[in-house]
């Protein structure tokens, strides 16, 4: 039987995600939403494509959770965006009542799912479901890092000229403001990005990553970034329905490794199965402990705010 992913809210996080994952092959898809017709539309309209594009996976539109029993991975798109000059923290409270809601329900009908968040404030949001659902923190993941990462290996890629493909990097730490791009683990080709663009420049490069997602936001406008979020969902998802135990940053359930306890934060992980296999600890600096330290700091602030 193939494996089944939910996709809780059907906006363009959710819509790009199942677009993406049905052509994977990989996994039924059962999209929700509470507003009646948007997931049975775009549900229906994805399945049209199949006959063209060559996907037989079933997709499948709903409003009630019944149809989402029982499902492998269940991926949290739901809740409120950005819009311009907000911060990603702004939406604490908002999110924190929809993403309650979702996480209650998905754990009663899914008892043993992954569940990948998306919602923002990412970390925070990726705590309120592991105590919501009452899950072992390895089936509680959240994608932040793959995104974060994207971002920098463009505006990298772009300024030496190269492909995407052979910039390789890690941006760690909360999925906020102060996210620690390291530059010490950056390599281009092979060779250390330090040896490759000036400090002063590279400072710039790593500032426009930690601002990636508000300058999408600034310029859509009406919505924040969705095509890059949904692509690293994807490799999260087969990740974790082909057990490959990819070495990612995703936001992780942190129990003393960096020396943080029991708080969600990008680290990289081991993805398989079984969800997050292993939490890796690379060494760093102890300027970039110190940052990823900062990081923490402000997450377990939101956390905290939460009443976590
Ligand atoms: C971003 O960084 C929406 O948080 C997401 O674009």
């Amino acid at each position: 039987m193939r494996k089944k992913v939910t996709i809780i809210g059907s906006g363009n996080v959710g819509g790009t995600t199942a677009q993406r994952l049905t052509e994977t092959g990989l996994a039924d898809i059962v999209l929700y939403d509470i507003v009646d017709g948007l997931p049975q539309g775009k549900a229906l309209d994805l399945a049209e494509a199949g006959p063209v594009v060559g996907f037989d996976v079933q997709i499948t539109g709903t409003t009630e959770y019944g149809p989402t029993a029982d499902s492998d991975i269940v991926v949290f798109t739901s809740g409120a965006p950005r819009k311009p000059g907000m911060s990603r923290d702004d939406l604490l409270e908002v999110n924190k009542k929809i993403v309650t809601e979702n996480v209650e329900q998905v754990a009663r009908y899914s008892p043993n799912c992954v569940l990948l968040m998306v919602n923002n404030p990412l970390d925070a949001m990726a705590q309120l479901a592991l105590k919501v659902s009452g899950f072992p923190a390895e089936r509680v993941v959240g994608q932040a890092g793959i995104l974060d990462t994207a971002r920098f290996r463009t505006f990298l890629a772009w300024e030496l000229g190269v492909s995407v493909k052979d910039v390789h990097a890690y941006v760690l730490g909360g999925h906020g403001d102060d996210m620690v791009p390291l530059v010490s683990y950056t390599t281009v080709g092979g060779v250390p990005v330090g040896q490759l663009i000036p400090e002063e420049r590279l400072e710039e490069i790593v500032q426009r990553a930690r601002d990636g997602g508000a300058e999408i936001v600034g310029l859509l406008k009406t919505g924040s970034a969705f095509q890059a979020p949904s692509a690293a969902v994807v490799e999260m998802l087969e990740a974790i329905l082909l057990d490959r135990k990819r070495i990612l940053p995703c936001s992780a359930y942190v129990q003393g490794q960096y020396g943080i306890h029991d708080l969600y934060v990008g680290v990289p992980v081991k993805l398989g199965a079984g969800g997050v296999e292993e939490i890796v600890e690379i060494p760093l600096s102890a300027d970039e402990r110190a940052a990823l330290h900062e990081t923490a700091a402000s997450v377990r602030g939101l956390v905290e705010a939460l009443g976590l």
